[in-house]
């Protein structure tokens, strides 16, 4: 559920007409609705009253300070992967009580910061970096909370590129080789391993490859127990996916996934972490363009917009599903096309549908690129010199730039002439 709907024939998030954006800043643009960001959160919070649960927004999804002070203001926590991550979850408010900290290549300098925040947990992903991070923890009479995220090697059966939980996958430790992880942990200062974490990739549709790596991570709690380890607390990552063509792929909903978390680790008692991003930020943003040409080929009809792989990689880099949709909404009658939705930039990679049946567009129309609030804007880049796409956040009746399009002067100016070339 969204709130990016047709009133009065025109495409609207929340209250505001999306023309009006346009013409107050421009094409391309993102616009974030508030209203669905908080409801997607709610819905996945409700979906686990009277279990011991908390949720760590995983920032990288969508780390605008508006999305993630958004979400604060909700109670969520924050899943960081970087200093840069933690920077912001911190400037928003989050305490860094309700901060984990994940990622396979964490530096010395990002865990003494995280350490001397404060930050809540560190999911573990090596055993060198198990030994730094007791090194910095001990040399400051500090202690990490750490949970040990293990690779249970279960196919997710998602993208290729998404897939984080086979044991070719760079992610986690064996779970084969979790017990002597743990036994060195609890002989290093500094070091309390009281968690488990892990997190097999994104976009499932399944509930299947979840409850095989959780039934995996409930068995390996009771080894550990018997072994002596004291494992209080469980983080079970993100991943649960989204419906990206409207009703015809509709993923489990948080109460079944709930379901099935008290199902096979609820007789633990352990404390529960979850790292969702797509689920809360995926329908929550669109990505408006406007329509340049509409150019007929010998092959094929090519509708070539001003947003391109650069403001939204997904379909090239995924393969990935992104509905699209005409700002005016089109008559029931409306003449049709198939059209190639391409960008301007100089590689045919640069799609954002191929083969798609729209209503017939020229230029000058504006399209809506649907549930692009997770894993968009964050992956943009100025490739071919395109300046870093600005974002909206709409709330009621009333929208703000949230990021705003840099001028061209002011992407000039970060590069630097060489004093030899003066
Ligand atoms: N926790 C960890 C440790 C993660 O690596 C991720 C995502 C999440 C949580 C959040 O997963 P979610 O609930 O959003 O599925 N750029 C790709 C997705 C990359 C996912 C990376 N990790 C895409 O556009 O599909």
């Amino acid at each position: 559920m969204h709130h990016f709907d047709y009133r009065g024939g025109v495409l609207h998030a929340e209250d505001v007409a999306i023309p009006d954006i346009a013409a107050a800043i421009g094409t391309p643009f993102y616009c974030y609705s508030s209203a669905t960001l908080e409801r997607h959160y709610r819905v996945f919070a409700d979906a686990f009253k009277g279990q011991p649960a908390r949720i760590c927004y995983s920032v990288k999804t969508n780390s605008n300070l508006a999305v993630v002070a958004t979400l604060a203001r909700q109670g969520a926590g924050a899943d960081v992967v970087s200093e840069g991550e933690l920077r912001r979850a911190l400037a928003v408010g989050i305490p860094p009580e309700k901060i984990v900290f994940s990622g396979v290549g964490k530096t010395e300098g990002e865990m003494a910061f995280a350490l001397e925040t404060g930050i809540d947990q560190f999911n573990v992903e090596s055993e060198p970096e198990l030994e730094l991070l007791s090194a910095l923890a001990a040399a400051r009479g500090l202690t990490a909370r750490v949970a040990i995220r293990v690779n249970p090697d279960v196919d997710a059966k998602t993208h290729e590129k998404i897939a984080t939980g086979k044991a070719e996958n760079k992610f986690g430790i064996s779970w084969k080789r979790a017990p002597a992880v743990y036994a060195r942990a609890k002989d290093l200062p500094g070091i309390e391993a009281s968690g488990i974490d892990v997190h097999i990739g994104s976009q499932l549709t399944d509930l299947a490859p979840f409850e095989a790596a959780f039934a995996r991570v409930a068995g390996m709690i009771e080894e550990l127990r018997a072994a002596g380890h004291q494992i209080a607390h469980i983080d079970l990552g993100g991943g649960l996916g989204i419906p990206y063509r409207g009703d015809n792929d509709i993923p489990p909903h948080p109460d079944e996934y709930a379901a099935m978390v008290k199902r096979t680790v609820g007789h633990l008692g352990c404390s529960l972490t979850f790292e969702p991003g797509r689920l809360i930020a995926g329908n929550a943003g669109i990505l408006v363009s406007r329509v340049i040409y509409e150019k007929r080929g010998d092959d094929r009809a090519f509708l070539i917009l001003d947003a391109a792989m650069n403001d939204l990689i997904r379909p090239t880099l995924y393969d990935a599903f992104h509905e699209i949709r005409a700002v005016a909404e089109p008559a029931g009658d409306a003449e049709q096309a198939v059209y190639d939705v391409v960008g301007p930039v100089c590689e045919t990679g640069d799609f954002l549908a191929r083969g798609r049946r729209l209503p017939r567009l020229q230029s000058g129309d504006l399209v809506a690129i649907m549930s692009a609030g997770a894993y968009g804007a964050v992956q943009a880049s100025t490739y071919n010199t395109r300046p870093l796409v600005p974002e909206v956040m709409v709330r009621g009746d009333i929208f703000q730039e949230v990021r705003a399009r840099p001028s061209y002067d002011a992407m000039l100016k970060q590069d630097i002439i060489p004093s030899w070339l003066d």
